[in-house]
Formats: C-alpha cells, sequence, structure tokens
C-alpha cells in the first residue's frame, strides 16, 4: 500500500499559536495531592512540590495550564486556598464526592507554574458564583497593590501580580452535571456580565466562554450560537471539551474519532462566523480546546470509587486512566487535527497533566513514570512549533461511523522558527505498512536529522511503575532522502517524527 504527500513551501495554514500544546490540572483526585503536591515525597522541594513530577512536565515544555477546574471549580471558593495553610478550611467537593484541604491554593500553584515555566489559565466560578468572585479573584491576582484584595495578596506573601491573561468564564456550564448548571442563554447572560466587569478592569484580558461540553450534548451547536450571540464583542475564545473512548474494542472506529474531532472544530468555527455576520462584527473569536484527551480505562473503577467510599475522602485515585499503546496512535491524531486547525484553534489542554486522565503518574512516596501518551505530547510539543503546512495527502482510507472516509495516512507537517521541517505521521492501518513518499517542493531540506517511531506488536500494551519503558519510542531506520523526496515505511498502526532540514 502506498501514499503521497506534497508539502509546498507557499501553501501554509496558520502560525501555530504555542497554547494549543497546553495542559489543565483540576483539584480531583490525586493530580494536587500526590500528583504535583507531596510533602513527604523524597524529591519534593521547599514548597513540597515533587521534583520528579517538575522534572517530566518540564521537558514536555507546556506553554500554559489550566487551573483549578474542570467541574471542580463550579463551587470552589478561591478565598479557601489564601493564607496560612493552617488556617485553611477543609470543605466538600461537589463535583467528585471527596474532601478538599485547600493546602494548595493560587499561591502554591502560580510558583510551581513558575518552577516549571509554564504560564496561568485560571477559571473563575459561575456555578455557584458570579461576577463578584470574579472580579475579586481578579483583582487579587492582577492588581499591583492598594486595593483590598491586592493588599490580601502582598500580605500573604506574594508582593507583584502575577498578571494572568488568560481566564476561563467557568466550566461546562451545559452540563446537567455542573454545579449551577444554566441554559444557553443564562449562562450568556451571566458570561457577558461577568467578561465586562473584567474588563472594566483590564480591557486586554483574554477571556474564554464556555462551549459545549462535547459534540453529543443535546443543546449542541444550538449553545454555541445562543452563548456567542450574547457574548461575542466581551469574548476572545469560546472553549471545546472531548475525550476519546474505544470502550467496544474496536480500534478502526476509535481512531476515526479523529474525523469526529475535526468535524466539531469545523461547525464551531462556522458558527463563530455566522455570529460574526450577524452581528457585523470585525472581531474573531477563536477557539480554546481546553480539555481532550482518552477517557474511559478508569470508568468502572470510579464507579467503584465513588459508589462504595460512603463518604468524602481526600484525594482518592479518581479518573487514573492507564495508557496503553492504542492511545499513543489516538493522541497523535487529536494534535495532528490541532496542527491542522491552527488557523481557529488557538489554546489547547490536555486534560490532565498528572494522575487525573494524565501522560505523567505518580506512586504515593514512590516513583513518577510517563505513561504511553506522554510521547506523543512530548514529540508535538517540542517539535511543533512554528507554521502550519497545508500538505496535500492522498492515502486509502476507511469507513468508520464517524466519517465516510478516514485516511490510513494521517499527517501534519510543521515549518519550525529555525526552518527545520516536523512531520508527525499516524498509520491506522490494521494490518498493513504503508510506503510514504513525502514531496518538498520548494524546501531546501536534504537531510533527515531526526526519525522517531512508536509501534507494539500489542496494542494493550502499557508502562507501569516497574515498567516504564514497555511503549517508548525508539529511533527509526530507513527514511532516505533523494531528490527532494523523503521515503519512509509507515509499519501498521504506528506514530512517527520525521524531521528533514
Ligand atoms: O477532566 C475531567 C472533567 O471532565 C472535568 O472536571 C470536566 O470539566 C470534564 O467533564
Amino acid at each position: 500500500m502506498k501514499a503521497t504527500v506534497i508539502a509546498n513551501k507557499d501553501y501554509t495554514i496558520a502560525k501555530i499559536d504555542d497554547r494549543v500544546y497546553g495542559a489543565f490540572l483540576e483539584h480531583l483526585g490525586r493530580a494536587v495531592y500526590e500528583g504535583i503536591y507531596e510533602p513527604d515525597h523524597p524529591t519534593a522541594d521547599k514548597d513540597g512540590m515533587r521534583g520528579d513530577v517538575i522534572e517530566l512536565v518540564k521537558k514536555l515544555n507546556v506553554p500554559v495550564v489550566r487551573y483549578p477546574g474542570g467541574n471542580f471549580v463550579s463551587a470552589y471558593d478561591w478565598e479557601d486556598g489564601i493564607g496560612p495553610r493552617e488556617d485553611r478550611p477543609v470543605r466538600l467537593d461537589l463535583a467528585w464526592h471527596t474532601s478538599e484541604s485547600n493546602q494548595v491554593g493560587v499561591h502554591e500553584f502560580a510558583d510551581w507554574c513558575a518552577t516549571v515555566g509554564t504560564e496561568m489559565m485560571l477559571a473563575v466560578n459561575l456555578g455557584s458564583r458570579g461576577v463578584d468572585e470574579a472580579r475579586n479573584f481578579l483583582e487579587y491576582v492582577n492588581h499591583p497593590g492598594g486595593s483590598y484584595w491586592s493588599d490580601l495578596r502582598i500580605a500573604n506573601g506574594r508582593k507583584e501580580p502575577w498578571n494572568v491573561k488568560m481566564w476561563c468564564l467557568g466550566n461546562e456550564m451545559d452540563g446537567s452535571w455542573q454545579v449551577g448548571h444554566k441554559d444557553a442563554v443564562e449562562y450568556g447572560k451571566l458570561a457577558a456580565n461577568t467578561a465586562r466587569a473584567m474588563r472594566m478592569f483590564d480591557s486586554k484580558l483574554e477571556l474564554i466562554v464556555c462551549g459545549s461540553s462535547n459534540a453529543d450534548m443535546p443543546s449542541y451547536p444550538d449553545w454555541e450560537r445562543i452563548v456567542l450571540e450574547h457574548t461575542y464583542d466581551h469574548v476572545d475564545y469560546i472553549s471545546l471539551h472531548m475525550y476519546f473512548a474505544n470502550r467496544d474494542d474496536n480500534t478502526p472506529n476509535f481512531l476515526g474519532l479523529a474525523e469526529k474531532l475535526d468535524t466539531y472544530i469545523e461547525t464551531v468555527a462556522a458558527t463563530i462566523k455566522q455570529v460574526k455576520a450577524k452581528r457585523k462584527s470585525k472581531r474573531d473569536v477563536y477557539i480554546s480546546f481546553d480539555e481532550w484527551n482518552v477517557w474511559y480505562h478508569s470508568n468502572k473503577k470510579d464507579r467503584e470509587i465513588l459508589d462504595g467510599n460512603g463518604g468524602w475522602p481526600h484525594a482518592p485515585g479518581l479518573l487514573e486512566d492507564i495508557y496503553n499503546f492504542e492511545d499513543v496512535l489516538m493522541v497523535g491524531l487529536i494534535l495532528n487535527t490541532f496542527i491542522r486547525r491552527s488557523d481557529v484553534v488557538k489554546i489547547a489542554c490536555i486534560a490532565q497533566l498528572v494522575n487525573v486522565i494524565a501522560p505523567i503518574m505518580t506512586e504515593k512516596g514512590g516513583p513518577a513514570w510517563a505513561q504511553t501518551i506522554y510521547f506523543p505530547y512530548y514529540f508535538a510539543s517540542v517539535f511543533g512549533r512554528g507554521t502550519a503546512l497545508q500538505l496535500q495527502v492522498n492515502s486509502p482510507g476507511y469507513e468508520t461511523p464517524h466519517a465516510k472516509v478516514s485516511p490510513f495516512v494521517d499527517v501534519a507537517g510543521v515549518r519550525n522558527d529555525d526552518g527545520t521541517l516536523s512531520f508527525f505521521l499516524v498509520n491506522r492501518h490494521t494490518t498493513d505498512s504503508i510506503e510514504t513518499e513525502l514531496e518538498l517542493q520548494g524546501f531546501a531540506g536534504g537531510t533527515v536529522i531526526d526519525h522517531q517511531v512508536m509501534t507494539h506488536p500489542d496494542l494493550k500494551a502499557v508502562n507501569t511503575a516497574k515498567d516504564q519503558e514497555q511503549v517508548a519510542p525508539r529511533k527509526g531506520e530507513g527514511a532516505t532522502i533523494a531528490d527532494g523526496k523523503v521515503s519512509v515505511t509507515l509499519p501498521p498502526y504506528s506514530y512517527q517524527m520525521l524531521r528533514v532540514r
């Protein structure tokens, strides 16, 4: 089987916003406690943050981390997480039926972000609270001093404001599971009023309004239209979320979900344009895809934890998906989609970063390690920055319930700022290798400078604390380049990164 790909230096999609390689960290399960924060851990720093996790996060070069939720934020009082630790209240978290000790709050999170070299993206609570909480939190975080909230921050040990630019106006407000769930009109009005108040403080903030929780919501895509009709002039992004599951153990259909993702983005991009036209607006609103990942492996265990606890445990092991090799392919496909849609998707956050549906896992008192999906995320985040190429792809394909054709070869190409070309390729064929020819038109490229391959005989192979490298990339062999054409064999069910200079 053969496929061809043409990359021409004059055909590009957009400059990729680095923030499409962002992540998400919620007060949920062991994401914060035993994830990033474990004061008794042998690698903990002076702030109680795990050094081994910091190292794994740093390697990913994560540009932005969304915090503190998620469903958690919709009944969260941010004031509980400031001031002396011993005075902070323990609260019940309704979203996940757990207790929240508040030992980590905005100060600790901000310090951790500075240590790992990432930017904060904060969410305000528009579930149980509203405009007042949002304006106070904003003043606390971003005002230099001389006001009640900013002086309280200074008294709590942080002199300089953090100047957080990105603010989410609530979370998944279309979902009946959300504390303070609203219909599109109610939410649209509240979000517009909150955004107006926040902009009175600082007109340059980047505000993100909630879109649909997923493309199967009964209110989708009217939700987007109605919410944007209320908020279009006041926000910069609409957020989308999507989780990917292989519950019937049907790998071709699972991997075909990439086309469902693509259609979801295309539809919301069209809705944005519709509202823009209706409002005769000159402004653009973009997509913040601020929750995405594979999520289903842990569902059964979570039901047992939640049904069986009979109480409100602190940091139980919720949503601890153990990812397999098949998920590497899915995550590669998702990231390729974001690169190809970089004209409209400007922010995206893998959900989440540590322990909870995450590329990084930890054991209490023990090791931290990279799950299988760490690697495609790493390759895209580190090497997928620059300008997205408009590739001409010719590949045989197959049909799924999500689309008439899913090409077996899925590829995204990036011209990095130093002129290197980076290609990310997934072969979705069950049994066949695909001989792929990549024609480079108008580029100087003459040498393959890096070639990484992920394959595995067992789609269900996983990494564990004891066997951390069961699924890991290895150096590729056999990619050749002649007359501006790169030839490479893509084994069945494989992920590859090829870099040419
Ligand atoms: O990431 C886990 C949860 O998924 C988030 O709390 C919520 O926003 C979504 O439903």
